[in-house]
């Protein structure tokens, strides 16, 4: 349990305060509740959702219901929504809060997929500093008590630049913290995230914590991130796919002493004992083993990255169909074989190359958004994607 209520948490969220100034970011197809339980059950922080867009709740379509349901041991319960009309977030988040479905909610303005900003969502849309404005305002009204937060990216490219204002527009319009990866659109998942805009951000936005985000691999770039940034808080994403135990690293590294577990020694039978947990929540949560199975089939590669686990092994871990089936797999390996060090760690999950963002027509000749652009917004609703 990683909240507490003590005197000077390392971070407090409204009325949230977290004895360990942590969040798992949110990825779509990952980040639901089998991966965020595990992730709490080595250590410390708030765990948030997958993206869930805010049509689809206020529609109340089946699988969005069943991804914004927690389980009973996570608390506090935290959903990010995505969404690019203000009357459609107001909604959904009135929904949330009415009925009691989330203690946190997160806005995500930091997709750079092409499909959506190509009509103005996600990371594009800040630029349109009235729109990005009136859909935070009235979001944050609506949530009330419940805290809201926004998360976004340094801008749409390295020469239309917005966080800065939009941090400052979210401060205004009552948000509990901002948070930052600090790449632009452009940049997708390449090169380094620029530590300096987080730095910047934290300058800007003085009454709301700022948490960075962007190239934590292990806690000691989250100690460095925070150092260097001045930052209240770390979001981190690809570093945990594959090893959610970076949580209990980070515990000890930034938490109040006591909120974490003993270091881990992450043999090969360590990392299998956590692939099998993982796969047995998502079992959980699909309601169905095959489901489950193929559905942990995507963190093969990331949980025995450097370990002396073969090409067919993987193979075969990536065709299981059942828990059964794993445990025979796993069988046939040597679980004593050491932590393999550095193969071990670093990079993994997405990375890519910088790419022109594709925008809607004339989308950076003004900040204001006309009727033409208005109405192709209105079709920037996804079924998911990520930030
Ligand atoms: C597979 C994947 C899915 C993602 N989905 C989302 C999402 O749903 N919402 C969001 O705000 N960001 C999403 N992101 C972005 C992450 O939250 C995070 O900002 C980004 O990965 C940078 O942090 P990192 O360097 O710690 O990974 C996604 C990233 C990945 C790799």
């Amino acid at each position: 349990m990683s909240t507490v209520l003590s005197a000077s948490p390392p971070l407090r969220i409204g009325p949230i305060a977290l004895d360990t100034p942590v969040v798992l970011a949110p990825m779509a197809g990952i980040t639901n509740t089998a991966f965020r339980r595990l992730c709490r059950e080595y250590g410390a922080g708030l765990y948030v959702s997958e993206m869930i867009t805010t049509r689809a709740l206020v529609e109340r379509n089946a699988t969005t219901m069943r991804l914004i349901t927690h389980h009973e041991s996570e608390k506090p319960r935290s959903i990010q929504l995505y969404g690019v009309d203000p009357a459609t977030t107001e909604a959904a988040v009135r929904l949330l809060v009415e009925e009691d479905r989330a203690d946190h909610i997160d806005l995500n303005f930091g997709c750079p997929v092409p499909k959506v900003t190509r009509k103005g969502g996600g990371a594009a849309l800040p630029w349109k500093l009235d729109l990005f404005r009136d859909i935070v305002t009235r979001a944050a009204r609506a949530a009330g008590d419940v805290p809201l937060t926004v998360k976004m990216r340094k801008g749409i490219d390295s020469d239309h630049l917005t966080y800065l204002d939009a941090g400052r527009i979210a401060e205004d319009a009552g948000v509990s913290a901002v948070a930052l990866h600090a790449r632009t659109a452009a940049e997708f998942y390449s090169g380094h995230a620029d530590w300096s805009a987080i730095a910047a951000l934290k300058e800007a936005v003085t009454s709301v914590p700022v948490l960075g985000n962007g190239d934590i691999w292990s806690a000691d770039d989250a100690v460095r991130m925070m150092a260097e940034t001045g930052c209240d808080g770390v979001v981190v994403g690809r570093g945990c796919l594959g090893r959610p135990w970076l949580f209990g690293d980070l515990a000890r590294a930034l938490g109040e002493p006591g909120s974490a577990g003993p270091e881990v020694d992450a043999t090969l039978g360590f990392v299998a004992q956590a692939f099998r947990r993982h796969a047995e929540l998502l079992v959980e949560f699909f309601e169905d083993e095959g489901r489950g199975c193929r559905d942990i089939r995507k963190h093969v590669a990331w949980y025995f990255k450097g370990y002396p686990v073969g090409g067919d092994t993987r193979a075969r871990l990536a065709t299981a169909s059942s828990l059964a089936e794993i445990d025979e797999i796993f069988a046939t390996l040597d679980m004593s074989a050491p932590y393999p060090g550095a193969a071990a760690e670093g990079q993994r999950g997405r990375a890519g190359t910088p790419k022109r963002p594709a925008l809607p027509d004339r989308w950076l000749e003004s900040r204001d958004v006309d009727a033409a652009e208005s109405s192709a917004i209105a079709a920037a609703e996804i079924e998911n994607s990520g930030g």
